[in-house]
């Protein structure tokens, strides 16, 4: 059967880090505390001058020749990201220019930390509806740095920057996307929000001011939804694809909180060795943070043909989602 296929990925970070014991000079905090709280010791940093963009070419460049596809060979390109460079515009087109993709559409999807799942399945559906596409960019970037308040020390302590790409292919076989779900909860909107610089309230004085233009964040309200979305979300792609936990051979979800990761390992009875982490070194890079790892793992050839992974994504919105993917081509 026809299947969306993983052709090459990559990834990018900053180079600067930011460690706990650089924010403990900032706000009042601990290692001690981050580190048995969150299981985050670093984050890297954009410097100035660094944008989205920047960060998702660098992480494409590296999907595409893995890949062996050139540039020119690309008819969309999805960026999955919360911090664009700009509103307007996309930045999927400003990755186009830089990559000089002249055959590809592009547009920015905003699922924020399921933001990959979201231009993973989006992806499938334009590859295996339409005869038009054959080769697909999906990237999740982010500079979170540039919308992290700084003197909050509920947030600051979390966000880092970052990018990871995938280049998806069509072929047939057993390899391949095999199932994906997407979900959302507006209910849940208020609880991680930038508040200002869109319509609802545009930036003045006042927003600035307020420090409206800052992530602000009920974690423990997000903490509570993330540990009950994440099993239920991998239920849905296993059930589609008559699949069981046991035959997953890594689970790569969000990288939000290494006692969410725990929590949800624990639910799904699935031994830790299977769940893939990096939110020590890098953070919560929203929807950077699963190509990150899947990018990190590929390069460490991590993965051998027909592995089974299992990607999970949970955010704002509030969104969930996951896929199931059968390694290699
Ligand atoms: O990617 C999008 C999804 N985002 C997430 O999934 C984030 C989910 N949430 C979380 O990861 C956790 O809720 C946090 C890491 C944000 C917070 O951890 P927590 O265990 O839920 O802590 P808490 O908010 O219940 O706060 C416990 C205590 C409070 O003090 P009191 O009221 O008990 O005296 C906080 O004021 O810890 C205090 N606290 C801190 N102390 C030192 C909060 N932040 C810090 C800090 N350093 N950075």
């Amino acid at each position: 059967m026809l299947k969306a296929q993983i052709l090459g990925t990559g990834y990018a970070v900053p180079e600067e880090i930011l460690s706990n014991a650089d924010l403990e000079k900032m706000v009042q905090t601990s290692d001690d505390w981050i580190v048995s709280r969150t299981g985050i010791r670093y984050r890297r940093i954009a410097g100035d001058g660094v944008a989205t963009s920047d960060l998702a070419y660098r992480a494409s460049r590296s999907a595409l020749e893995e890949a062996d596809i050139a540039p020119e060979e690309l008819d969309l390109i999805i960026v999955a990201t919360m911090t664009p460079d700009m509103p307007m515009p996309a930045t999927a087109c400003l990755l186009q220019h830089l990559l000089k993709a002249n055959s590809a559409a592009a547009f920015d999807l905003n699922a924020a930390c399921t933001g990959f799942i979201y231009a993973l399945a989006t992806a499938e559906n334009f590859l295996l509806g339409s005869d038009k596409y054959h080769h697909i960019l999906v990237v999740g970037a982010e500079v979170l740095s540039s919308v992290v308040d700084f003197t909050d020390r509920n947030t600051c302590i979390l966000f880092g920057d970052g990018a990871g790409a995938v280049l998806l292919g069509k072929g047939e076989g057993n390899n391949g996307i095999i199932a994906t779900y997407l979900g959302a909860d507006g209910r849940g909107s208020s609880l991680l929000t930038i508040p200002a610089g869109g319509s609802r309230h545009p930036a003045s004085q006042e927003t600035i001011d307020q420090r409206m233009h800052y992530m602000q964040m009920q974690g423990n309200e997000v903490y509570k939804f993330a540990v009950r979305s994440i099993p239920e979300c991998a239920g849905y792609v296993l059930d589609e694809a008559n699949l069981s936990t046991e035959d997953v051979d890594y689970f790569i979800m969000h990288q939000a909180n290494i006692r969410i990761l725990q929590a949800a390992a624990k639910k799904l009875k699935i031994p830790w060795e299977k769940v893939l982490v990096n939110i020590g070194e890098y953070g919560n890079v929203s929807a950077a943070s699963i190509p990150l790892v899947l990018g990190e793992a590929a390069e460490k050839n991590k993965f051998k043909t027909g592995d089974l992974l299992l990607l999970v994504g949970f955010g704002a919105g509030l969104t969930t989602g996951a896929a199931l993917v059968r390694w290699g081509r």
